[in-house]
């Protein structure tokens, strides 16, 4: 049963569906899902095939990846299910553009993740323009999420979703949860149309910091929902304080986030290594 007390929604973070039925099973409930790239591939279906050494064509993978996403609006049909574009260093926002277009068209409860840079960010301006929900991934710094915030202003709430990575941060030794109040702090000052999705868990405690810092959603993967329920599924209270260990702390920028988008320096080299390795993990399911 989800908890009465509880004011962030819960995501699953996976690409199998046969998590999220166990993961709805464990808590009693799961208020939406995030998918990408290296996820899909990482489904037990597609695995079993490429270890047969059957690839997929281009049509093939992504018939695969709707019947994955269609099997997970059956299992969450009132949350939110988001789907991401293939993405690579040349990839116009056009091209974004168009995949969002037929992945939005998929299921009702699409939410379509673009990468969070300069054609990302174009791709998102022109989205939400025509109505369709978008999660704007591989977002690592504060800059980033201003940038969303302005390109998308307009847009409704619910339909825009920014998803800061926090374990990556933590693997280059800063403290990725830092990030997360931040942009909290940063946001206070807009008109709360963008949602705070906290990405890239890796431990009970991301899972639980999300939570007490009041993170509108919260993506952990099935292995830290099950630990989560298997706790009883507990909410941190006042007394609740998150350790970063020797992590770098990330301090808090005062950034006007009434500029406009393209003023914003977005760049950052994981929002690049991170679009690199979904476009090959996406790449190695294709024939040649
Ligand atoms: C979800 O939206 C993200 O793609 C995912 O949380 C990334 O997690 P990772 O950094 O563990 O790959």
């Amino acid at each position: 049963m989800r908890p009465k007390n509880l004011n962030t929604r819960i995501f699953l973070d996976g690409g199998d569906p046969d998590e999220t039925k166990e993961g709805i099973r464990l808590t009693g409930f799961i208020d939406g899902q995030t998918t990408n790239p290296s996820l899909i591939a990482k489904n037990p279906v597609a695995r079993r095939r490429m270890e047969q050494g059957e690839k997929f064509t281009k049509t093939e993978i992504l018939s695969f990846y709707r019947d994955v996403v269609r099997e997970l609006y059956t299992l969450i049909p009132e949350g939110s299910i988001s789907v991401e574009v293939y993405a690579d260093s040349s990839t116009t926002a056009d091209e974004m553009l168009k995949q969002a277009k037929e992945m939005f068209s998929w299921i009702p409860n699409a939410q379509i993740k673009l990468p969070t840079t300069h054609e990302g960010l174009k791709a998102a301006e022109q989205a939400v323009k025509s109505g369709i929900r978008i999660n704007m991934t591989l977002c690592f710094t504060q800059e980033q999420a201003a940038a969303v915030y302005a390109a998308t202003k307009g847009a409704r709430k619910g339909d825009v979703f920014v998803s800061p990575f926090i374990g990556r941060l933590d693997d280059k030794g800063e403290n990725g949860m830092d990030l997360i109040s931040n942009i909290i702090k940063m946001y206070k000052n807009g008109d709360g149309h963008v949602e705070l999705l906290t990405a890239s868990v890796r431990n009970i405690d991301h899972h639980l910091y999300a939570l007490k810092l009041g993170s509108d959603i919260v993506t952990s993967p099935f292995k830290i929902i099950k630990e989560w329920a298997e706790r009883g599924l507990p909410i941190p209270g006042n007394d609740y304080t998150y350790d970063p260990k020797n992590l770098k702390p990330i301090g808090f920028k005062d950034i006007d986030i009434a500029k406009s988008w393209q003023d914003f320096d977005i760049s950052h080299e994981l929002t690049d290594r991170g679009q690199a390795k979904f476009a090959s993990d996406w790449n190695s399911l294709i024939k040649e």
